[in-house]
């Protein structure tokens, strides 16, 4: 089987890879979306459906996702052509993946490339001494201004493109190992925060008082999608992550780990931040809005805010740059195995596409404001669109479908038997069979139907 694995880069140690690939796990999802969808779903109720997705859905696809890197030693399209052949319909999921982690590495850099502005915008004090309106306003004046956006998107960049350069262990490795301890101080001094704050109260039952009537078949739909996006799955990066891993590891606990610190994360940003934006009597807002209006005014009005804001911006923009370097590696990985450049010129050559790509995201909402691509939608909003509601979970579909049924000699099995967690393999095998795909189809069925697909293509047959 894998023959090149020998000279293959490998994670130089477990915590390494535990701490990369958590780092790509927590991202913004975790730190703007989880904690506000919860909180829109009715908290604890939701909350309980979106931890029965992670354990049901989320975690036994991680597990296939890295088994398939793993035994394959190779990035995400070519581990289907190590698994069947060249000509193989099967490399299609890998080709969906890459293609994902292409679309979202462009505009996830855009967003990223806004908490670098505000990292910016606290230290030098902006948000001190401004009232409420003219706080909210910033978020506006910033995305209308395409130059500054493309300045930050550009900086974020080659940020990413400093690590991913360095290769796994000395790139990838070494800035996990820094970053991730650091984000975790830093959500920890702020939880502590909020926690400390007289919102607490209103904050823990905003997240966590479960209201079973305001969760509808939709936020179990919302629970599913998300915890795709925040697993970072169907995107080649867990696939490529994998694929530096020893074969002595043991999946099942490694994936674990990782969807545990994703959650704990999120439930951890929830709670640093409804406290203190209920404290001071705002409401907290959907998406974007709640993280670069609503929090700087929240910080511009309670003692210490300035240096909190500092952190939690620093907090978004370090979240950011982890998960951001998984996709630009999964992309390079392709670059390298399939095509064998290095990866210097890999990694060059997918910044440069992925910053290209990014600028008419940064564009979206000045320049190119009048242009409309999928039903009306901005660029931004179709890229999302496409990657976030289809190629995600039609790869996620298509992997659970490959490992759960196709995949010959039980090699699977053999990946969680070599890690010590044989005991797992049947309930694992099950849900990747039957529970997995059935719930990935379900979600895709009803995105397209929200966004009219399964009316076009009715439409096609009639
Ligand atoms: N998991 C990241 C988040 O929650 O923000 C987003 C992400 C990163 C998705 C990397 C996919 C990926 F490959």
């Amino acid at each position: 089987m894998p023959n090149a694995s020998s000279q293959r880069p490998q994670w130089g140690s477990r915590l390494g890879f535990i701490l990369a690939a958590a780092g790509s796990a927590v991202g913004l999802g975790n730190i703007w979306k989880f904690p506000y969808i919860a909180g829109q779903n009715g908290g604890g109720a939701f909350v309980l459906v979106y931890l029965l997705c992670i354990a049901l859905v989320g975690l036994p696809i991680m597990i296939a996702e890295l088994m398939i890197g793993r035994h394959t030693h190779k990035d995400a399209i070519g581990a289907f052509i190590a698994l069947e052949h060249k000509r193989s319909w099967w490399q299609t999921p890998g080709w969906i993946s890459v293609s994902a982690a292409f679309l979202i590495s462009s505009y996830y850099s855009v967003v990223a490339g806004w908490t670098l502005d505000y990292v910016y915008r606290a230290i030098t004090g902006s948000f001190s001494n401004q009232n409420a309106t003219a706080i909210e306003g910033m978020f506006g004046s910033l995305i209308a201004d395409g130059s500054r956006q493309t300045f930050w998107h550009l900086t974020f960049t080659l940020l990413c493109l400093g690590i991913v350069i360095g290769g796994i262990q000395k790139g990838i490795e070494r800035w996990s190992k820094i970053l991730m301890p650091v984000l975790f101080v830093l959500l920890t001094l702020l939880f502590i925060n909020g926690m400390m704050s007289p919102g607490a109260k209103q904050g823990l039952e905003f997240m966590f008082s479960p209201d079973f009537c305001k969760l509808t078949p939709g936020s179990i739909l919302e629970a599913l999608g998300h915890s795709f996006f925040t697993l970072s799955l169907g995107m080649a990066a867990m696939i490529t992550y994998g694929s530096y891993l020893k074969r002595d590891e043991d999946l099942f606990s490694a994936g674990l780990r990782v969807a545990g610190i994703d959650t704990l994360i999120a439930i951890m940003a929830g709670l640093a931040i409804f406290p203190i934006v209920f404290a001071v009597g705002l409401e907290p807002a959907a998406g974007p809005g709640l993280i670069f209006k609503t929090i700087p005014v929240v910080f511009s009005q309670i003692p210490g805010g300035s240096v909190l804001a500092i952190l939690f911006f620093l907090l978004l923009a370090f979240a950011a740059l982890t998960s951001n370097i998984s996709l630009i590696e999964a992309q390079v990985a392709y670059l390298i195995d399939e095509r064998g450049w290095g990866r210097k010129r890999a990694t060059c050559t997918i910044a440069t596409l992925a910053f290209m790509v990014g600028i008419p995201t940064a564009l979206s909402y000045n320049v190119m404001a009048d242009w409309t691509f999928i039903g009306e939608r901005s660029f931004f909003d179709s890229a999302d669109l496409i990657a976030s509601n289809y190629l995600l979970p039609i790869a996620g579909l298509l992997i659970a479908i490959y490992v759960g049924w196709f995949w010959r000699g039980s090699e699977e099995k053999k990946e969680l038997v070599a890690g010590g967690s044989g005991w797992v393999y049947p309930l694992w095998h099950w849900l990747i069979r039957y529970v997995s795909p059935l719930a990935v189809a379900i979600v895709l069925y009803y995105k397209m139907e929200e966004a009219g697909l399964m009316h076009y293509l009715a439409g096609l047959f009639d």
